[in-house]
């Protein structure tokens, strides 16, 4: 799965097609990327039904805000959540794992399940160390 070989895209898309195939609750696997530039997030690699949600602003919806702090979020109801961004009407929660570097952020993987309240701190420590690994790639 790691091989240094590959380029990020193939890696960021390979990780992304695993974890939907091997986590039942994984309904959407996606690499969020941040273009400091435009200080918003743009959608990279993922697996899972097409979103319009290519760019992201920061601050805005779950993964906005993940931008903004650098801290995992995990929706166990997305009904409750005021800043939020809608994909699917299929879609009950979210967890969103930030990718650092240098302590500095740089991308996050965003899963949406549909199932209710499905995560637990194990997905937060295995995503974590997921994006741990995608950050020597930035
Ligand atoms: N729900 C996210 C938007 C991205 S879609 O889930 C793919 C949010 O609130 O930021």
């Amino acid at each position: 799965l790691f091989d240094a070989s590959k380029s990020r895209e193939q890696l960021l898309a390979d990780i992304c097609a695993k974890l939907k195939e091997e986590v039942y609750h994984y309904d959407w696997v996606g690499f969020y990327l941040l273009d400091e530039n435009a200080n918003e997030l743009v959608l990279g690699p993922y697996v899972g039904k097409p979103t319009e949600h290519t760019h992201i602003p920061v601050g805005k919806g779950v993964c906005g805000q993940v931008a903004e702090s650098g801290e995992s979020k995990v929706v166990q109801d997305v009904s409750t959540e005021n800043n939020y961004i809608a994909c699917s009407i299929d879609v009950q929660s979210e967890i969103v794992v930030p990718v650092m570097k240098n302590g500095k952020f740089v991308a996050e993987i965003d899963i949406d399940s549909h199932s209710a309240g499905p995560f637990t701190d194990e997905d937060e420590q295995f995503l974590g160390a997921i994006c741990k690994m995608v950050a020597e790639q930035f």
